[in-house]
């Protein structure tokens, strides 16, 4: 083991500290199924404590420091995620049982957020409004206040930076939720928080599950702003919750992302962009590409030449750095096994993959699958499976193409990949998705927006739109 574990403990106005009750969770490597320690497992008081103080960092230096010199912490702070790279990478390849050359990257994609962010912290900028002479009119974009941040386990820091960076370079304080099954790197990176001289109280961390730790925060009256990554499920109680209390929200939830595959399709290109979108990170991406919808004439190959590409996949341990580590949880596990003998059992046809793969009977490992001639209105075709998983489905039309592609009740991401360009353009403008890749797949990056439509969210992530998630407009106006 080369690194240490960070302290287990909430971290609130700069401090460690335990839960108040006492109350902790255990952490576990996928991987191996070991227990690595126990984190604190927040509640309500706890989150109290953590709202309070990132209220009063808030009224205090925070709200007194120009917005160049914010710039400047967050330009620091990436410097030390990247010099810390290889901790943080350590941590997430054991806490979620991502292969470790991958986690490098996530590690690379946080310090990459927080300069874009830090390099916008000093231009948001207000309008002035022409009502005639006697009159001048502004705006103020202020930050909201205390904001809320509630991430997932798929990308750990990633999901932290994405909106935390935002908000705190729009001068907002934070108080961050990180998932019950991936505390640690956020918990190492409130060191750096410390180092880079963000002042104690302006982010603080409580650990603890969703309705222990989560529903607290959101519900919190000091609160003013909430960015919720994770499930469709979770997403519209945050959002109910947020709504009561009169707070913006920004959801970015599941995704069942179609690509459609026309006849005349670069199909190398094709199976290359699958083996990623569809079994990176063990498929648990929100804009995986879980679904193919393949041009009649060219399906067969497709099955052939994917399920041939994904049964050579290497899956394994984290640490010896796989093409695909285990899923995230038993609990996933378990939820992976069940769409895949459900699939089964309701005759989509498997053609590799299908279970636990051979040699790990340990850890929670689902090997890379394909189902051909899947039925487009079945369970494993409608809903988000967040595993290694990618189906199948001929088509004979393009119209036919859109209506499966836009047949499920999310909408994040959809994909075409043809060389015509009146086809791609003219799907472009079909699909209900928040994005369209052409192509190619995990395109944009921390300067395109992301986010859904349908039950995909609300609003939009990364960008210079992503700041303003964190800002209220004031308007002034000066009688002269
Ligand atoms: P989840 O949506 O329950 O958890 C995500 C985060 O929300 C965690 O930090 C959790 O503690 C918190 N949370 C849960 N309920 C909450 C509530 N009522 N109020 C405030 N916070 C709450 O997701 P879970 O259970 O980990 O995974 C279940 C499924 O969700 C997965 O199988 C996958 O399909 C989907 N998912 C999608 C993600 C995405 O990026 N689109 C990320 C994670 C999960
Ligand atoms: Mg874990």
């Amino acid at each position: 083991m080369g690194f240490q574990l960070p302290p287990l403990l909430h971290v609130i106005n700069g401090q460690r500290v335990a839960s108040r009750d006492g109350a902790t969770l255990a952490v576990i490597d996928p991987s191996t199924e070991a227990l690595m320690g126990q984190v604190a497992h927040g509640s309500a008081a706890d989150i109290d404590a953590a709202v309070q103080a990132a209220d009063a960092a808030r009224r205090g230096p925070w709200q007194e420091l120009p917005p160049v010199q914010r710039g400047k912490l967050l330009f620091r702070l990436a410097d030390l995620v990247t010099r810390e790279r290889e901790a943080l990478a350590w941590l997430e390849a054991c806490d979620v049982g991502k292969p470790i050359s991958a986690a490098r990257g996530d590690i690379d994609g946080v310090a990459e957020t927080l300069r874009y962010n830090a390099g916008a912290a000093d231009k948001i900028e207000g309008a002035v409004i022409p009502l005639g002479e006697r009159v001048v009119d502004y705006t103020r974009l202020e930050p909201l206040g205390v904001t809320a941040h509630v991430v997932p386990w798929n990308f750990p820091l990633g999901m932290v930076a994405r909106s935390l960076a935002p908000a705190l370079a729009a001068g907002c304080t934070a108080v961050v939720k990180p998932a019950e099954q991936s505390p640690l790197s956020v918990l190492y990176f409130m060191d750096l928080v410390a180092e880079a001289g963000i002042p104690p109280g302006v982010v603080n961390v409580v650990c603890g599950d969703g309705p222990g730790a989560g529903a607290p925060l959101v519900a919190h009256p000091l609160v003013r702003g909430v960015a919720f990554t994770g499930s469709v499920e979770a997403g519209r109680a945050v959002g109910i919750a947020a709504a009561a209390g009169m707070k913006p929200a920004v959801l970015e939830l599941g995704g069942k992302n179609a690509i459609i595959v026309a006849a005349d399709a670069d199909l190398d290109r094709l199976i290359e962009d699958v083996m990623m979108g569809g079994y990176e990170n063990a498929g648990q991406v929100c804009s995986s590409s879980s679904r193919l919808l393949v041009a009649r004439s060219v399906a067969g190959e497709v099955a052939e030449r994917l399920a041939a590409r994904a049964a050579a996949l290497r899956v394994g341990e984290a640490l010896s750095d796989p093409d695909l580590g285990p899923v995230v949880s038993a609990e996933q596990h378990a939820k992976v096994m069940g769409y895949l003998d459900g699939a089964r059992a309701g005759g989509a046809r498997l053609i590799t993959g299908g279970g636990r793969p051979a040699g790990l009977p340990r850890g929670y490992f689902v090997a890379p699958t394909v189902f051909d001639n899947t039925d487009p209105a079945s369970r494993i075709a409608q809903e988000e499976v967040f595993g290694p998983v990618v189906t199948i489905t001929p088509y004979d039309t393009d119209q036919q193409a859109l209506d499966i592609a836009n047949s499920v009740s999310t909408g994040l991401v959809a994909g075409v990949y043809t060389r015509d360009l009146n086809r791609a353009f003219a799907m472009v403008a079909a699909l209900e998705t928040g994005s369209v890749w052409v192509n190619g797949w995990y395109l944009g990056g921390t300067q395109a927006p992301t986010g859904g439509t349908k039950d995909s969210g609300l609003g939009r992530e990364r960008g210079l739109i992503a700041v303003r998630n964190f800002l209220r407009i004031k308007n002034v106006a000066f009688r002269l």
